[in-house]
């Protein structure tokens, strides 16, 4: 049986005193709530602070993104080591902003998943496929094509200890524009299948794989209850505290 895993992606959004007041109030309803994994990406600068903030309470904290190198003259970047060493525990990789903006390639997500998974790093290998991937039938082909990259040269052992992966149609994020569920569940089932090819059934069947785009209270229920869709990354409806415990709430089973 999977955890349902939902974790709030706050990109480069917030501040000192809004996330103090976040990390007090979710880990109070983190006190007797336990039926969804949690996962907070804060802006990196903000680590240490949701670090100590959410200590205790059973969350991941990790960074938004990571450079290979343990240290050097990468003005602006900050090392994986740097993300282990304030006591983060994860860290996302590939995310399509990253791919998009910054021009990371599948190489790039390599040499970070390295990295990150060297210095004890979990992490959340992103992939989706662009509007126009989509329009001209290339869903499939793209996302299981990040996927090969992403997952190159890991062990089984460390894909099920180590890996979660997320699924993020680009044309979905941020957008309102949310996949239906059949849409969503189509694309994770593939994914699934294509892990059991290459990795073996048992790794398939307990690889987390993240719905992520729109994501919001009134249709995480629906999303998550595809068989193949076992947690959310959320960007927007993850800045306000009302609205992330609404969808841990409603990304519980049976919700
Ligand atoms: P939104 O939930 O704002 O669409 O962002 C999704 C996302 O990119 C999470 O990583």
């Amino acid at each position: 049986m999977r955890k349902p895993y939902i974790a709030a992606n706050w990109k480069m959004n917030l501040d000192a005193d809004a996330i103090d007041e976040f990390c007090a109030e979710l880990s109070e309803f983190l006190l007797d709530f336990d039926a969804v994994r949690v996962g907070v990406f804060p802006p990196s600068l903000y680590l240490p602070q949701v670090v100590r903030a959410l200590a205790g309470t059973g969350a991941v904290v990790g960074a938004q993104s990571c450079r290979p190198e343990a240290s050097g003259a990468f003005t602006g970047e900050i090392a994986a080591r740097m993300v282990a060493d304030v006591g983060a525990k994860a860290t996302l990789i590939g995310h399509s902003e990253r791919r998009q903006i910054f021009g990371e390639t599948d190489a790039d997500v390599v040499a970070r998943r390295d990295a990150a998974l060297a210095e004890g790093l979990d992490v959340i290998l992103c992939v989706g496929e662009t509007l126009e991937e989509r329009e001209a039938g290339r869903t499939n082909e793209v996302v299981i094509g990040q996927l090969e990259a992403a997952l190159a040269d890991l062990t089984p052992d460390v894909v099920r200890e180590r890996v979660t992966l997320a699924y993020e149609p680009v044309w979905a994020i941020g957008t309102g524009k949310t996949a239906t569920p059949d849409q969503a569940q189509e694309v994770h089932a593939s994914i699934r299948a294509r892990l059991a090819e290459g990795l073996g059934g048992e790794v398939a069947s307990a690889t987390i794989i993240q719905y992520g785009g729109s994501v919001k209270p009134d249709n995480v229920s629906e999303l998550m209850a595809c068989p193949d869709v076992d947690g959310a990354l959320v960007g927007g409806a993850s800045l306000q505290l009302e609205s992330f415990v609404a969808l841990l709430r409603g990304g519980q089973p049976g919700a």
